[in-house]
């Protein structure tokens, strides 16, 4: 298969652990017999930087035009880097939200998977005992205070400002339908989660939600409001099958996901639209205390890139080969120092970013 994929390397260690994606992609392709052309394009500080912006309307058309997007991350130390002086709208993060919804990303698909192999590695590894945990947190992208009217003014003679959190009913049925079609190739359990003991768009959500379930008899539905999710999630992440939230919840959530699978390092994500494009990301930042170091965990961004193989490009066997390959690699000790458990560092081999990358590329194969 030729497959047109346009990059997004971005900054901080974005294009470390792009580089390595495009290694183990490189590889699936020598093996499986496939090509991928794939072109860069510009998103975050390092437009800002060339362009004076921080998402061009060509690198837009050149995102449209490929079969996916693979991107790395984007953004600076939020504290000291001077795109942060910048208004709002030209800086990194404005660049991606851009992206989202122009290409209409409102599903992001957020697996969290605690390898057998990195037991040890899962701060909770008390809770999860024997049982680890395997959920997908689906998350409303192009909706919710993300992409609400927003405004600071003067009144009464301060400063207020506002965030608007709007969701309408079909937004709230598409993703629905999305988390309910996954959850019936996963385990057929559906827990809806959000603030209706508060929220108006909560409850609209719910509504919707149970409205969408009546299509899915096969499929069990339950609620959870955000703050038990989130204690939830370290009391007993096996609970968890499908999680459909809305934008922000899902942001906060996934990160705390993340760490429990031992490092937001691990963390892969898709965001699709109702077509085969997708773009695919860590769910992690540009780390910017890390970058340039080459001790960056590129195993989301890999996985990412499977995800895209499997989503995007119908690639199965190839996605299988990229998640057996890291499993394989963990189970044999190599480990980023994010997944070094302190105290343990001797029981493993410490391993950099492209060191990674060769040895999981290296694992490669067609059987
Ligand atoms: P972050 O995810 O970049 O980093 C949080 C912590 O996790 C840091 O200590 C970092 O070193 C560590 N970390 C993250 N990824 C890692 C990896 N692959 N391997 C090892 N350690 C890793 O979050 P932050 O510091 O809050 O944000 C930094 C910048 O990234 C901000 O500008 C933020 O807006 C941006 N950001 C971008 C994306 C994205 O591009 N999708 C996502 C989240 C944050
Ligand atoms: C993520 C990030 C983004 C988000 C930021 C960088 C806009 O945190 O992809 O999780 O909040 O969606
Ligand atoms: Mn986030």
């Amino acid at each position: 298969m030729k497959m047109n994929v346009t990059c997004i390397p971005g900054d901080g260690i974005g294009p470390e652990i792009v580089t390595e994606a495009k290694k183990v992609l490189d590889k699936v392709c020598a093996v499986f017999g496939h090509e991928i052309e794939y072109k860069d394009i510009l998103m975050g500080g390092c437009s800002i930087d060339a362009c004076g912006e921080p998402l061009t309307d060509q690198a837009i058309a050149d995102a449209k035009a490929a079969d996916a997007v693979l991107m790395g991350s984007i953004g600076g130390n939020t504290s000291t880097s001077p795109w942060y002086k910048l208004p709002p709208h030209l800086r990194p993060e404005a660049g991606l939200l851009k992206l989202r919804k122009s290409l209409n990303l409102f599903a992001n698909l957020r697996p969290a998977y605690l390898y057998p192999e990195l037991k040890d590695a899962c701060p909770l590894k008390e809770a999860t005992g024997e049982k680890g945990f395997d959920m997908l947190i689906m998350r409303e992208l192009t909706g919710g205070l993300y992409f609400g009217d927003r405004k600071t003014e003067e009144v009464d003679g301060e400063m207020v400002a506002t965030d608007t959190l709007v969701y309408k009913e079909s937004e709230i049925r598409r993703i629905a339908v999305k988390a309910f079609d996954v959850a019936r190739k996963r385990r057929k359990n559906v827990i809806s989660v959000d603030k209706a003991n508060v929220l108006d768009s909560s409850r609209l959500w719910r509504k919707v939600v149970e409205e969408v379930a009546l299509d899915y008899p096969d499929v069990t539905l339950s609620h959870m409001l955000v703050d038990n999710c989130a204690m939830q999630l370290v009391k007993d992440p096996s609970q968890f099958d499908v999680v459909l939230t809305e934008n922000m919840f899902g942001d906060i959530l996934s990160d705390e996901a993340s760490m429990i699978t031992g490092s937001i390092g691990m963390l892969p994500s898709a965001s699709l639209n109702d077509s085969s494009f997708g773009l695919y990301e860590p769910s992690h930042g540009s780390a910017p205390d890390i970058a340039g170091q080459n001790i960056a965990n590129p195993i989301a961004t890999i996985l990412s890139a499977a995800m895209m193989l499997r989503y995007s490009f119908n690639l199965d066997k190839e996605a299988d080969a990229i998640e057996e390959a890291v499993k394989e690699i963990l189970k044999d000790g190599y480990r980023s120092v994010d997944l070094m458990p302190k105290g343990c560092e001797d029981k493993f081999t410490k391993t950099t970013c492209s060191q990674m990358g060769d040895l999981i590329a290296g694992r490669i194969t067609n059987c």
